[in-house]
This record gives structure tokens, C-alpha cells and sequence, in this order.
């Protein structure tokens, strides 16, 4: 699914077969983090590792990425101002990311 492991140092390896390799830089929450021009914006921070990518409107849990396909919404960011789903949403460079509900304590 998305986004595989190559080999090290040498990028990922799209589902298509294509190997990203075209390293940029974005933010999550002001935090600056390095990606794969191409790469699924979760993968990105989970590599990263950010797995909390903001928390319950109804009881303040941390919330990330659940199905990685776009249902469960758990995964909801703003990406430049816009609600986008980090599952579906690809990293480029200068990548604005925050979380809708902020988090605490800075993670
Ligand atoms: S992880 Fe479920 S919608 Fe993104």
C-alpha cells in the first residue's frame, strides 16, 4: 500500500514502481521535516515520527492515521490552510502541515 521502503539511501518506492528520490523539506506544526517529493504525507511524518497528528474533539485523545485510505478520517491535517486527509495528501517542498486540533506539549 502507498509507499514502500527501498533500498536505503536511495528514496522510496511508489506503489507504481517509481522511485522517489527528490528530497524536500516541509513543516508539521512549525516542526521542519524532510521528505520524498511524491511521498504520502503520513508516511513522511510517520518516518519522522510523528504518529499524533492531533487529538479528539470529544475527549482530547491523540489521534493519527488509522485505515490509510481516506475513511476513518483520523488522519485530518491542514495542508496550506486546507483540510486534507494526510493519507491521501503528498509532501512537496515548503509543505505547510498543521494539526486541526493543536496538540500539547509540542509533538
Ligand atoms: S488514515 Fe484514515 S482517512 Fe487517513
Amino acid at each position: 500500500m502507498g509507499i514502500q521502503p527501498s533500498h536505503a539511501g536511495r528514496g522510496f518506492e511508489a506503489e507504481n514502481g517509481k522511485i522517489l528520490t527528490q528530497t524536500v523539506i516541509f513543516t508539521f506544526n512549525s516542526r521542519p521535516f524532510t521528505g520524498y517529493r511524491g511521498e504520502i504525507l503520513a508516511a513522511a511524518l510517520r518516518r519522522g515520527g510523528i504518529v499524533a497528528l492531533g487529538v479528539s474533539a470529544v475527549d482530547g485523545t491523540p489521534r493519527g492515521a488509522f485505515c490509510l485510505m481516506g475513511s476513518c478520517q483520523e488522519c485530518l491535517v491542514l495542508v496550506g490552510g486546507v483540510p486534507r486527509n494526510a493519507c491521501r495528501a503528498v509532501v512537496d517542498d515548503g509543505l505547510c502541515v498543521t494539526s486541526i486540533a493543536p496538540l500539547g506539549g509540542g509533538s
